[in-house]
């Protein structure tokens, strides 16, 4: 085990995206790194694991999520069963990297998505949930969380938040799109030659949701479509799929946000009732679902990417379905398509290290919204804190370290 840097933090980031398959835990040492100005700061990944959501509550969180009003009672009680849920998996993640609760001073947590409000005609508004205060008071470590509501309120979407990490890391002097297949699909792109505050992102569309659906419907043992086999059997169905691509978001402009609430299991089972219809054969439907994911994909990279994007690095569950990466890469010729861990980080936890990176930036007070990504009025620093045992000394040695606001990050990522 790595010793902890000296001056700097051992933070826990925690996440559980739309698809509520696991919760992601990244153990991040981020440190100032003084050589490099006063607001460089390194970052090294010490311990990761993708830790299964437990069945039980997540058939519980799914159900939930998929009704049009969910009983108060459930959702309080569910709100303490995710914040055990989540203490669970960081003692299991600490327990396997050997690196115990006394050298870690601060954990991140994004919690899971309960619903995101982004429908025109309603107040923009987010909730996420899983108590932090059980995260607090179980593992005696102060915690960061709910870290969307406070773009939101600034007028922002409160997503992508990841973006922050994805400029910080990649700006440079080659144009890259950072694009992740979650449960949705989000891109980040960072133009050449450009600082961190002007790369711009979006939500894209639907990720593996509307696949996962189907997948369970259909009664794939996984309950998703490994690989992507199941779509590159069938063949694509031309017509549903350009019904499908007249789905309103893709033509919206950024910044936009979108979530289960439209690209969920309801719209999913509308997809399935037509193609059934149709006649489609379940290996036709998931290529063609499969197709939609792509190529809303390409589509926005069309109407709203930079010019010659070099490459695209993808991210997420969906960088291991074949059918999704093989349509991207016929379909965007002139640029590079591969995998995120290609650039030296996984990329199946590259969301959980971005909390990590946010939940450091809430304890210093330094924002970390890009308005160019998510629409919010102003820069505002992200993330409640709840104290834990740890408290009193955390705040002593982050006092110290504020530093303006205004000026830009940069971050080195250590091997
Ligand atoms: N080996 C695989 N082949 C195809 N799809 C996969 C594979 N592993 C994961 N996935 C897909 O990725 C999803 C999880 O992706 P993830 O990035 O964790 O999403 P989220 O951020 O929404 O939790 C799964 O639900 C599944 O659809
Ligand atoms: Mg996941």
């Amino acid at each position: 085990m790595e010793a902890k840097t000296e001056n700097g933090m051992r933070v826990v980031g925690m996440i559980s995206g739309t698809s509520v398959d696991a919760i992601d835990v990244a153990v991040c040492d981020l440190a100032p790194d003084a050589g490099n100005g006063p607001d460089a700061l390194t970052l090294r990944l010490i311990a990761h694991a993708e830790q299964r959501f437990p069945p039980a509550l997540r058939e519980r969180t799914l159900a939930l999520l998929s009704l049009q009003a969910a009983p108060l009672a459930d959702l309080t009680e569910l709100n303490f069963q995710i914040g055990d849920a989540f203490v669970e998996a960081a003692l299991r993640t600490l327990d396997a990297a050997g690196t115990g609760l006394a050298q870690i001073d601060l954990v991140a947590s994004h919690g899971q998505t309960l619903y995101h409000l982004m429908e025109p005609g309603r107040t923009p508004s987010t909730w996420q949930t899983g108590e932090a205060a059980v995260i607090a008071q179980r593992l005696g470590v102060t915690v960061t969380s709910d870290f969307r509501v406070a773009d939101v309120a600034a007028g922002g979407q409160g997503a992508p938040l990841v973006s922050y990490l994805d400029a910080l890391l990649f700006a440079g002097p080659r144009t890259v799109a950072l694009q992740n297949i979650g449960g949705i699909g989000n891109v980040t792109f960072v133009p050449a030659g450009r600082g961190p505050e002007d790369a711009y992102a979006f939500d894209t569309g639907p990720g593996n949701a509307l696949l996962d659906r189907a997948a369970r419907v259909f009664g794939y043992p996984a309950g998703y479509d490994e690989g992507g086999r199941m779509a590159l059997r069938g063949a694509v169905h031309e017509g549903l799929l350009t019904e499908l691509l007249a789905h309103p978001h893709y033509t919206r402009h950024p910044p936009k946000s979108t979530g289960r609430e439209v690209f969920g299991d309801a719209y999913a089972d509308e997809i399935l009732g037509r193609s059934e219809q149709m006649g489609l054969s379940p290996d036709d439907t998931m290529a063609t679902l499969a197709a939609l994911t792509a190529d809303s994909i390409v589509h926005a990279y069309r109407a709203f990417g930079p010019p010659e994007i070099e490459t695209v690095y993808v991210s997420g569950g969906g960088a291991l379905n074949l059918a999704l990466m093989e349509r991207l890469r016929v379909s965007l010729p002139d640029s590079r398509v591969i995998l995120y861990d290609e650039s030296g980080m996984s990329g199946t936890i590259k969301e959980a290290v971005a909390f990590a990176v946010l939940g450091y930036e809430c304890v210093h007070g330094r924002p970390a919204n890009l308005p160019s990504c998510t629409g919010a009025d102003a820069r505002v620093v992200l993330g409640k804190i709840t104290p834990g045992a740890n408290y009193n000394n955390l705040l002593s040695r982050v006092t110290q370290e504020v530093s303006p606001c205004s000026r830009t990050r940069t971050i080195s990522l250590l091997a």
